[in-house]
């Protein structure tokens, strides 16, 4: 993550000529299901909750993707794991994750998914971590493409709405098939497919390899979204043109910096908000995420974000470490509104 805030301070300006005929701004479709852009939210376990999927739509992404959903909690009725299937009016297009090994529970998360509202169902066969991976889910699924093709087919079947498949290049390099478990997936009714083109063992390291991504999107007839190492217009553009996909995925370049989307999906790149519009942005984010997900667990998810937002901004360490001791938001949130230092009354 220290990566991602070093390369956005380093950002060179892109000299680009965003507008009408910008690609990204294009609207594309799954299935029937109509996007007003080529900018995807990407899923973030423990993150993309709706109020960060909100502020996610609000800067322009053209579809939001939930974080991941365990299919065995929405099996058991577990409250935390329902609670992720809230979806909001005015949130469409949407996409809620899920994960699991078993055809039979999968399908019957999935009702429940259409039935919360969602627009688009999204599997999870990318997970690296290993409690996910040992049941036989997440990344593990591509070593096993009879196992995710049948997960595929069971929840397309019991299902109006689209099914696609975010997938890893493979669990190691050596083991990868990208493409085969690609044509399988698609042939057992997947709308469409997004590609991380790392294998699960690489985690985040190395770069995003996405000739892995173009080799993907030449084999099938689906639409294909590339996520990975995308945080300006300039990388977007390399990447659909370079790799032919047909949108890419935002992840850790649009902490903090939910104004990554606007750029992308506009081609436009904007000077680095002041200070002020951050603290506004994190005010109106963090009233949501009180809201999302109770007062308490709010305190420990915004603490994730406030270095985030506040990287290269004028808010010393001491700031910023108060914040992080604040027992309630409103605190820490407070503690930015504070003269930063005692100005010199004029005489
Ligand atoms: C904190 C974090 C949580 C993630 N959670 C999920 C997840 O729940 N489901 C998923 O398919 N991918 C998940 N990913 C992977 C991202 O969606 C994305 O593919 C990856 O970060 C590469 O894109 P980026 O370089 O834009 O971040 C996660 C990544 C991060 C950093």
């Amino acid at each position: 993550m220290k990566g991602v805030l070093a390369a956005r301070d380093a950002q060179p300006a892109e000299a680009l000529d965003g507008g009408a005929a910008w690609p990204l701004a294009e609207p594309f479709r799954i299935a029937g299901v109509a996007m007003p852009n080529r900018v995807v939210q990407a899923p973030l376990a423990g993150i993309a909750n709706w109020a960060f999927r909100r502020q996610s739509r609000r800067h322009g992404a053209g579809l939001c993707v939930s974080e991941m959903v365990a299919s065995y909690g929405v099996h058991h009725g577990n409250r935390r794991t329902l609670a992720m299937l809230r979806v909001l009016p005015g949130e469409a297009p949407m996409a809620i994750q899920l994960f699991g090994a078993d055809r039979a529970v999968m399908a019957e998360a999935a009702r429940a998914v259409e039935a919360a509202g969602a627009d688009l169902i999204d599997v999870n066969m990318g997970c690296p971590v290993p409690k996910i991976t040992k049941t036989g889910a997440g990344a593990a699924l591509l070593d096993d493409p009879d196992g995710a093709a049948g997960i595929v087919e069971a929840m397309a079947r019991a299902v109006d709405i689209p099914v696609m498949a975010k997938m890893r290049r493979g669990t190691t390099p050596s083991r990868a098939r990208p493409v085969d478990v690609a044509l399988r997936l698609e042939a057992a009714g997947a709308a469409a497919l997004c590609v991380h083109p790392r294998a699960a063992a690489e985690e985040y390291s190395g770069a995003a390899d996405h000739a892995v991504t173009a080799q993907v999107a030449a084999a099938v007839s689906i639409p294909v979204i590339a996520s990975g190492d995308i945080g300006t217009p300039g990388e977007a553009l390399r990447v659909v043109e370079g790799a032919g996909a047909a949108a890419v995925a935002i992840g850790r370049a649009a902490l903090g910096n939910p104004w990554a989307f606007g750029e992308i999906a506009s081609g436009r790149l904007r000077p680095r908000p002041e200070l002020a519009e951050v603290v506004d942005e994190i005010e109106c984010f963090a009233a949501e995420v009180v809201e999302a997900l109770g007062p308490d667990r709010a305190v420990g998810y915004m603490r994730r974000f406030y270095p985030w937002y506040l990287a290269g901004q004028p808010v010393d360490d001491g700031a910023l470490r108060r914040m992080q001791r604040e027992p309630t938001v409103e605190g820490a949130v407070a503690i930015l509104h504070r003269p930063r230092a005692a100005a010199p009354v004029p005489a």
